[in-house]
């Protein structure tokens, strides 16, 4: 299989002091969703938005799991390593600097960009995760020392346990990476609180 085999979408960019941007989906979501998003919280820079290459009854995602919020961590393990080997392919292929560019996941894209730091920093140099939850707790933490990582949580999100937000926090803070938790009062469904606090992430970029 060759490594750009992720059906993507590729934007260039037009501002190259903008980070290039990793655009993830949620569960049922393709390669196109998260464009206008990527366009609004970062405009300027280049989009890189892969499509799920699992399918749950017809819905992509970026993993399998085994039923709501029960993971396999040699899946989440081996899709992640998946994933990485592709951006790094894409990254060559479109000329993007890995360590610049910034993941920007919803739900099941969040986890899987939160995965990615954890097994394979070196692909990201920091990410937004939206709605994400803890799906793999490696036995040795990387070294995340210098990356910024957002995590925009919902109060109310049915699909999220509750600690979930925080314990992913503590995981990477742990790890080094400076990581900024904001709980909105929401569901799983994004909210305006999410789009300003992604804005002010990206507006204090160093
Ligand atoms: C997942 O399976 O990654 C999470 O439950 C989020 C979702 O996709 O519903």
């Amino acid at each position: 299989m060759s490594a750009l085999s992720y059906h993507h979408r590729f934007e260039p960019g037009t501002d190259p002091s903008t980070p290039p941007l990793l655009l993830l989906h949620g569960t049922g979501g393709d390669e196109h969703d998260l464009i206008p998003l990527g366009q609004k919280l970062s405009p300027g820079s280049a989009l890189l938005s892969p499509r799920g290459d699992v399918s749950e009854h017809g819905a992509w995602r970026f993993f399998a799991r085994l039923a709501e919020g029960v993971f396999d961590p040699a899946e989440v393990t081996r899709r992640t390593h998946a994933l990485a080997d592709f951006i790094a392919a894409a990254a060559e292929q479109y000329g993007l600097e890995p360590g610049r560019l910034t993941a920007v996941g919803f739900s099941n894209g969040a986890n899987i960009a939160a995965t990615l730091l954890l097994l394979r920093p070196e692909s990201l140099g920091a990410a937004v995760l939206l709605r994400p939850m803890v799906v793999l707790e490696p036995k040795q933490l990387p070294d995340l020392k210098g990356r910024r990582v957002l995590i925009s949580s919902g109060n109310f999100d049915p699909i999220v346990p509750n600690d979930h937000p925080v314990r992913l926090a503590e995981m990477l803070r742990r790890a080094g990476a400076g990581v900024t938790l904001h709980p909105h009062a929401a569901g799983h469904g994004l909210v305006p609180a999410d789009m300003s606090a992604a804005r002010g992430f990206f507006q204090a970029r160093p």
